[in-house]
């Protein structure tokens, strides 16, 4: 494993917000949704404070992790590492940062769950390489109908008109 970028790791904050955005929409396996915008992210740090990351190196974005819990489990959200930083350790460092963080709040490692696409295997394989296993479950979740998720460019006009 290569081991030569010096970098940061920060906590994650909206003054950041658009760096982040264009972040995670240039990253593969990655899906957003409205839970990305600006307001809901301003709630879910508010609520989850000091448990996501970012990882810096001159200046610029080069990992990221988010997540939060509700008072039993924790999820991580939107592990990624920019393509030209890969194996180096960033993303076991940005997880490793995140379960120190639950632990502190009394979740265990093994009450953590990650939400891995179908279609990405490349992290499917990840994380069963640091360690998680996938859980196999006899049930599925529901959720009250909504309106359509908003596209992300309607995202990033709902952060336009904010300015
Ligand atoms: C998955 C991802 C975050 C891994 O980042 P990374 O910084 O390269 O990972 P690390 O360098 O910390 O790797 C930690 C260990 O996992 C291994 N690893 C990394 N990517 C792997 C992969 N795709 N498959 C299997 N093992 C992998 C590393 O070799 C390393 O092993 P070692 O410690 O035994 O030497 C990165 O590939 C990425 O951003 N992918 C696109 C976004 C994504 O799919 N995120 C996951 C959403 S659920």
């Amino acid at each position: 494993m290569r081991e030569n970028t010096k970098y940061q790791i920060f906590e994650m904050k909206l003054d950041i917000y658009q760096e982040l955005l264009d972040f995670w929409q240039h990253t593969e396996g990655l899906r957003l949704s409205d839970d990305d915008s600006y307001e809901n992210l301003q709630t879910y740090f508010k609520r989850n404070p000091e448990l996501s990351f970012i990882a810096l190196a001159e200046n610029q974005i080069i990992g990221t992790i988010k997540c939060g819990h509700d008072g039993r489990r924790g999820y991580l959200h939107h592990l990624a590492v920019k393509k030209e930083f890969r194996k180096e350790g960033i993303a076991r460092e940005l997880v490793n940062r995140c379960l120190a963080g639950l632990e502190k709040n009394g979740i265990s490692d093994d009450k953590v769950r990650v939400f891995v696409l179908d279609t990405n295997q490349a992290a499917l394989n990840f994380w069963k390489h640091i360690g998680f296993a996938e859980q196999d479950y006899d049930y599925r979740t529901f959720q009250m109908h909504s309106p359509v998720e908003p596209e992300l460019h309607e995202i990033n006009i709902i952060k336009e008109e904010k300015k």
